[in-house]
Order: structure tokens, then C-alpha cells, then sequence
């Protein structure tokens, strides 16, 4: 059966980060999520991933999603492989991928294209290349009458080889049993003092073996990261073929400044990105919606026909026609249902808003649940957390809650009540009831006007 293995040990020291190199993000998905997707969306399910420096941090973000296997030193591409012999003899019969979790555009096509020709050339190993104009940092592909004869590292080149453009894009497809047969013939007699797995191809070549190169004509298919500057040249490509993959779909830009789109964010045609918008993680904003300007959305689902102006909300949903903005946060676990108005200044957490509910300005819900048609006045404020518990404050459909009130949970307001304008709310309030809670205002005539009279006479008496 075929199967992958996944390069991801390295420390990627020219990143200066703590964290190893393959989850360095490119549109903020982990390179080596990239790297997984591919090989999943080509249906490649048994994957194993070689783990090394940062290996608690991997494991953190993989969570037990996926085989992994630890080299415990970095000894070089070879050396990785092998450690994930074990995994390997499981499927000896088949053929393997090896990729590298650091080269995050592999593609699902360019992977089962290779694999065709790998299998009908009856290739012992198939690299996947491409022409570079600026094949530097890369290993070159040194070609034969039949195929190829192998893989020189940059800093084991002649200066002839390095003019080669061809590379080698760290990505192969190998018969496993040859693979495993060739792992333990690697020396580490080259400029680095690694077992480079490059030098596979030679050994194979010298036991009689084919081995084949599929020139991939996408050059970008092939990009890798080894510094913060390629790290962001791969962002900047990124970014740009996802723009322009919504476009295509009918999505609408009118600039593309600061817009950011991670790739699995889906746009339905028609829905319009405004500047300064940055749509992340498994974001799916639905038809005719106009998000922005300004406005960032982690996992946020949003329905049909809705604004979000100048909006951050992160693990929330928003129905059709509701108005979000601006200056608004939803923060995770908030629904916001159909035609639901959120305006300036509002907060909102981990709270459901009922349809046609407004929440006009400078108001916080937290930990609340608001039916249909609820009125907020300025500056409500629940007061969900007395410093140790969080309790929920319910809100009956067709409320109104007055101007600066503080609803202090665990509170219910019935259905069609009203609180009047700067009430402090303790207790329930029956339907269709008004809760005053504030003292009788008092009247002193002439107070003010006898004031000022002394404070005059007062000047008076000092001239
Ligand atoms: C490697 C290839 C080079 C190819 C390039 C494509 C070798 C010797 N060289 O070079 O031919 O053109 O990729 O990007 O294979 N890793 C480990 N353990 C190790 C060393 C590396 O797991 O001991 C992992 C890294 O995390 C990385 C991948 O293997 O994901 C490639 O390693 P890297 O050091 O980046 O190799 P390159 O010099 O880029
Ligand atoms: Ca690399």
C-alpha cells in the first residue's frame, strides 16, 4: 500500500525561532499541514511524520492525528528516513512518498502525476523536480540517457553542476522495498557529514535500478523555506494565488492591500473582501456578504448578505443580513443570528443573539442568551463574572433593556420586559414587566442659583 513519510526534524536554525521549523506558518496554516493536506487530498492516508528538534511541540500540534517516529540526532535527510524504517517495512509492498515539511506547496497533482510515471517506468525512485532560473540552496539533478544519475548538494557541487538549473525538490516517490534496501548503504562522506537520502539514487543506480525525474512545470510546486526572507516569499506566492483563486470563483477585491486569505477559507462568488481583511483558519463567508474593510475572522462562519466592517471575531457564527460593525469583537462561541444589528464598540462573547436583535453601541454580552427582536440601550454591560464563577444571563424575545444597565447574572428578563436606563439588575424580571432599580430623583429649587450667589459675593468681598 502506498504510504508517506514526512521529513519535519529539523531545527531550521536560520529561523531563530523555538519552534521547529515545519510549523513556521505560511498564511498562517503550519508548513507542515500544508505538507499533509497534499499528501491526504492525493489519498494518501498512511502518513508517518519524522519528528526531531521542538518534537513535544509537534506532538502538542499534531495531538495523536498522525503517526510519528523520533530521530533523536540530526544527522541528515537519510538518517531521517531511516528512522522511520519500522513504519516503512509495515508496507514494503507498496510504494512510499518521502516529503519534506518544509516545502509547503507539493501539490495533490503533481503527487499523483509522479506517481504514474514512477509506476509505469517501474522507477526504483522518482524525483520530483523543476527548473529553477535561481536554483541556489537546492541539489541538482544530474540527468542520464535513461533517466537520471543522481543528486548533488549546492555545497557538494563542481562549478559546472552548479549551473544546473534542474533541482531536486526534497520530494520522491520510492519503491519501499528498495528504499529500505538502500537506507543502510548511506555514507557520510560528503561536505556536511550527513546521510543525505539524495544519494539513494546513486546506490539504487548502481544495483541496476531505474530512476526517473517528473519535471513538474509549476516551479512554485517546489519552493521550500530555509529562512525568515524565504519564509515570506512563500507567503507572498501564497497569498497571491489565493486571491486569485477567488477571483476566478467570482469573488470580489477591490484592492489587494493587506488582504490576507488563508487556504481553506471558502468565499462564495459574489461575497466582496474590502482592504485590511484578513480571513484565517476554516472561515467561510457566504454569497454577497461584504467583509471589511479592516476586519480579521478566525473559524468564522458568515451567512448571505451581511456586513462585517472593522470586525475581529474568532470561533463564531453570523447569519444572513445581520450587520456587524464597525469597531465590533465577537469573541469565540458568539451566534449571531439572522438581521441581527451589532453596532460601534460592542463585545460579545460566547453569547447567542437572537434574530433581528439589536446591539447598537458600547454595550458587553457575555455568557448570555438573547431572543428574538431584543432592544439594547448604550452602555449595557452583563455582568457575568463575580471574580471566581461565570454564570449566564437569559433575555426573553421583544426586550428591551434601557440605556446603561448592568444585567448582574445569574439574571433572566422575561419576554417583551423593559429595564429602565441605568438600572442594576439582580433579579428576574417577569414578562412584559418594567424594572426600575435606581433612586427617586430629587428636585432642589434654587439650589444651583444660591450657590453661585455666594461664590460672586465671596469676589465681592476680597476686591
Ligand atoms: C534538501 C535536499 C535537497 C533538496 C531540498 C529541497 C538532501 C540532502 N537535500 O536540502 O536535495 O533540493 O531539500 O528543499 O536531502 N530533516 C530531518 N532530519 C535531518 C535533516 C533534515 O528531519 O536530520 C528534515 C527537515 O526538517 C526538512 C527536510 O528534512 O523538513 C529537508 O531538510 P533540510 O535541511 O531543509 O534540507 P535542504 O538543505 O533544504
Ligand atoms: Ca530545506
Amino acid at each position: 500500500m502506498n504510504n508517506a513519510v514526512i521529513l519535519a526534524g529539523g531545527m531550521g536554525k536560520r529561523m531563530k525561532s523555538d519552534k521547529p521549523k515545519v510549523l513556521l506558518e505560511v498564511l498562517g496554516k503550519p508548513m507542515l499541514q500544508w505538507v499533509i493536506d497534499a499528501c491526504n487530498d492525493a489519498g494518501i492516508s498512511n502518513i508517518c511524520v519524522v519528528k526531531g528538534y521542538g518534537a513535544d511541540m509537534l506532538d502538542e500540534y499534531l495531538l495523536g492525528s498522525l503517526r510519528t517516529v523520533l530521530q533523536p540526532e540530526r544527522l541528515g535527510t537519510g538518517h531521517a528516513v531511516s528512522c522511520a524504517s519500522c513504519f516503512l517495512e509495515e508496507f514494503s509492498d507498496g510504494n512510499t512518498l518521502i516529503a519534506c515539511g518544509d516545502s509547503p506547496f507539493i501539490d495533490p497533482e503533481t503527487i499523483k502525476s509522479s506517481l504514474e510515471l514512477h509506476i509505469a517506468s517501474k522507477s526504483a525512485v522518482t524525483v520530483i523536480t523543476a527548473c529553477l532560473d535561481n536554483p541556489r540552496g537546492y541539489g541538482r539533478i544530474i540527468r542520464s540517457e535513461d533517466g537520471i544519475e543522481g543528486i548533488v548538494e549546492e555545497k557538494d557541487c563542481s562549478d559546472s553542476q552548479r549551473k544546473i538549473n534542474e533541482i531536486s525538490s526534497g520530494c520522491y516517490w520510492f519503491n519501499t522495498k528498495k528504499l529500505l534496501e538502500a537506507l543502510p548503504r548511506l555514507q557520510r562522506n560528503n561536505s556536511q557529514g550527513e546521510y543525505y537520502l539524495t544519494d539513494t539514487i546513486s546506490i539504487l543506480k548502481s544495483d541496476g535500478c531505474v530512476a526517473q525525474a517528473y519535471l513538474s512545470d509549476n516551479q512554485d510546486s517546489v519552493l521550500g523555506a530555509n529562512d525568515r526572507a524565504g519564509l515570506l516569499k512563500l507567503n507572498d506566492i501564497a497569498r497571491m494565488k489565493v486571491i486569485f483563486k477567488h477571483l476566478e470563483a467570482g469573488v470580489e477585491l477591490i484592492s489587494t492591500d493587506a488582504v490576507t486569505i488563508s487556504p481553506d477559507v471558502k468565499i462564495a462568488p459574489g461575497a466582496k473582501i474590502l482592504p485590511g481583511s484578513m480571513l484565517m483558519g476554516k472561515t467561510i463567508i457566504g454569497r454577497d456578504s461584504v467583509i471589511g474593510p479592516n476586519t480579521r475572522l478566525l473559524n468564522v462562519t458568515v451567512g448571505e448578505r451581511s456586513t462585517l466592517d472593522n470586525v475581529v471575531a474568532t470561533d463564531s457564527r453570523v447569519g444572513s443580513d445581520a450587520k456587524i460593525g464597525p469597531f465590533v469583537q465577537l469573541r469565540p462561541g458568539s451566534v449571531i443570528a439572522d438581521k441581527a444589528h451589532i453596532g460601534n464598540f460592542v463585545e460579545i462573547k460566547n453569547s447567542a443573539i437572537g434574530k433581528g436583535s439589536s446591539v447598537s453601541h458600547l454595550t458587553y454580552i457575555g455568557d448570555s442568551d438573547v431572543g428574538k427582536n431584543v432592544n439594547f440601550g448604550c452602555g449595557t454591560v452583563t455582568v457575568n463574572y463575580d471574580g471566581s464563577v461565570k454564570s449566564r444571563c437569559e433575555i426573553g424575545d421583544n426586550a428591551f433593556i434601557g440605556c446603561n444597565t448592568n444585567l448582574v447574572a445569574p439574571v433572566k428578563i422575561g419576554e417583551a420586559a423593559y429595564t429602565a436606563a441605568g438600572s442594576t439588575i439582580t433579579k428576574d424580571v417577569p414578562d412584559g414587566a418594567l424594572a426600575i432599580e435606581r433612586g427617586t430623583q430629587v428636585i432642589k429649587e434654587d439650589y444651583a442659583k444660591q450657590k453661585l450667589k455666594r461664590h460672586l459675593d465671596k469676589g465681592k468681598a476680597l476686591d
